[in-house]
């Protein structure tokens, strides 16, 4: 079953337009800063580092004490401009104290009953309390671009999971989102497989991989066979309609391997979203001549090309001696394509980072040409690492080929039933095939988007699957054992409870909960989803906290309402949490 994206159900309340704690002390500080110093200044606030001290700090006071120095003359140090800050700070309500440490850090320790009404005013919401952008932007996510005749690869997969969970976080920033598959369905290799296949009959095609090593073969060692290929690129790019539609069927066979492999990895690419290389076909022309007249590109040797690095430095090749277009032209294509007729004011790129050559020359050459009005429209490109097999080596299979993602998935599924089975081998058979499903390719799907994308990531089905640590399993667990309270509590109405939190625990859940607003925003600047697992990890063992030491069911009425609305909220928060990372969340494992 495909994951839907995070709903907005209809919203209780009118919706909340809260600030987060960080916005709110982020304005304060400014505020203070402009007081004292007449100055704005980033304040930068973030967690304290450490909670003995307090929840949040400002840095500011170091930077600005030079800064402060040089403006009147006189010389001052970090402590002194802190305090003077701290002076200027009005945080009657939000803090119970302010203190400062070491050189200048300036800490706040939040007020309970403050935090207590800023979780109440979220109680209700289905955003928990996070508003929708103010300044809503059109967003164009290039991921996945599996290529044709071949089979998708673990780079793929993972250009597809972490594209996926990025498009979610800034679809639910309330921006417009435009998903785009940039498939590899062009190119001189298709003349080499439409011989092929007009030699030897479509039913070679159900192997791709076969198909594909076959055609190769024939191309490599048959020169009859390498000047038919020739001809037939030159057909089928001047739109030969026999030839049209042999590449047709190939492209087609192609979908019918990775649509399903999307489908089971539940992410939100449709075949709607696909933008291949041919689409750019007919605009390949204008934009090596439009690159040509703005003195950008230039001949050479017969080639076209831009040095985007220097006359020393192998440049963009962006037309070939013989007329042929290349990778670089269609990239570029791509984007004058997105700026102009989709408006982009953003175009991330999640790909291998072995392409990182590869886009920052296109993303120089576009800038180049204007297409980004001066950095207006931006282009981002978020690359990952290598997936490695338990050996530290590049994820192969045993005997050394490719894997078949649809196998890998599969396996996923299979080991995570035999989990299941084991902790919970009273649920129905279908019950059980269902979570397994959730927790094989959440499994999958976290194990990846937890790492730091950059660093390359060890696959191990075993790390992925186990039910303790910062996985997928443990936070499933988490969630679908907090519904289970609530199957013991007998569906209370928890909607209209007054919130009392007095125990450290829930104050510390509390906060931890307020900050899901600032994650997001920080995942949307840095494309960088596994802040949102380290969040959501958090979050589980905070509640753990809670819940070993303050009892829920047990209580009297008022602190036992209170404690079920907080164990609600957690459950909330997880449950976006994991939507927002495409990932499933059984309400029993
Ligand atoms: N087909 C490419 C590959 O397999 C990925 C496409 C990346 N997107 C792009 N706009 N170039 O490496």
């Amino acid at each position: 079953m495909p994951i839907s994206p995070p709903r907005c159900r209809k919203i209780v309340a009118a919706t909340i337009a809260m600030l987060s704690i960080h916005h709110q002390l982020d304005q304060a500080f400014r505020a203070a800063i402009g007081a004292a110093f007449g100055l704005d200044a980033d304040p930068m606030v973030g967690l304290s580092q450490n909670e003995k001290f307090g929840d949040y700090q400002s840095n500011v006071a170091m930077g600005l004490a030079k800064i402060v120095s040089d403006k009147t003359g006189q010389k001052t140090n970090p402590r002194q401009i802190a305090e003077q800050i701290k002076s200027h700070l009005k945080l009657d309500k939000i803090a119970d104290e302010i203190t400062i440490a070491g050189p200048g850090f300036i800490n706040v320790k939040l007020n309970s009953n403050w935090l207590t009404a800023q979780l109440q005013q979220i109680a209700n919401d289905d955003r928990l309390g996070i508003p929708p952008t103010t300044d809503k932007q059109t967003v164009v996510i290039d991921y996945s671009g599996p290529n044709i005749a071949k089979q998708m690869h673990v780079g793929h997969l993972r250009s597809t999971i972490i594209g996926d969970a990025i498009s979610r976080v800034i679809e639910f920033q309330g921006n417009n989102v435009i998903r785009q598959n940039h498939i590899g369905d062009w190119g001189t290799q298709f003349g080499m497989l439409i011989a092929e296949l007009s030699g030897n009959g479509s039913a070679q095609i159900a192997d791709l991989e076969v198909f594909y090593r076959s055609a190769k073969k024939h191309f490599d060692d048959d020169t009859d066979f390498q000047n038919k290929s020739r001809e037939l690129v030159v057909m089928l790019q001047s739109g030969d309609s026999q030839i049209r539609s042999a590449w047709q069927q190939i492209v087609e066979e192609t979908r019918r391997h990775y649509q399903p492999i999307y489908r089971q990895l539940g992410v939100l690419l449709q075949t709607s979203d696909e933008r291949g290389e041919s689409f750019y076909n007919g605009k390949l022309a204008d934009v090596v001549n439009e690159l040509l007249k703005k003195e950008i590109a230039q001949k050479s040797e017969g080639a076209v090309v831009v040095f985007v690095d220097g006359r020393d430095k192998s440049p963009l090749i962006i037309q070939k001696s013989d007329g042929g277009y290349l990778y670089g032209t269609t990239d570029l294509a791509a984007i004058r394509y997105r700026i102009n007729e989709l408006h982009a004011n953003r175009i991330i790129y999640t790909h291998d980072s072995r392409q990182a050559q590869h886009f920052s020359q296109v993303f120089r050459t576009a800038d180049k040409a204007s297409w980004t009005r001066h950095g207006e429209v931006k282009l981002e490109y978020a690359p990952f690492g290598t997936m490695l097999g338990e050996d530290g080596k590049p994820f192969k299979s045993r005997s050394g080929d490719t894997i078949k993602l649809i196998d890998l998935l599969n396996e996923a599924e299979t080991r995570a039933l035999k989990v299941v089975t084991e902790k919970n081998p009273e649920l129905s058979e279908e019950k059980r095939n269902e979570i397994a499903k959730s927790i094989g390719i959440g499994g999958i799907k976290y194990a990846d988007l937890s790492k730091d994308r950059i660093s390359d990531y060890v696959f191990s089905f075993d790390k992925m699957l186990a039910l303790d640590g910062n996985t997928a399993p443990y936070l499933q667990y988490a969630y679908a054992r907090i519904r289970s309270i609530f199957r013991k509590a007998n569906s209370e109405d928890i909607s209209k409870t007054s919130l009392k939190l007095e125990s450290p625990f829930e104050l510390a859940l509390a906060k931890h909960i307020l900050r899901l607003g600032e994650i997001v925003d920080l995942i949307a600047r840095e494309l960088k989803p596994h802040h949102l697992c380290t969040y959501l990890y958090e979050l589980a063992s905070k509640f753990s906290g809670f819940y070993e030491n303050c009892p829920v069911l047990q209580s009297e009425a008022t602190v036992r309402a209170s404690r079920l609305l907080l164990c609600d909220l957690t459950a909330r928060t997880m449950a976006l949490g994991l939507d927002l990372l495409g990932i499933e969340h059984p309400e029993q494992m």
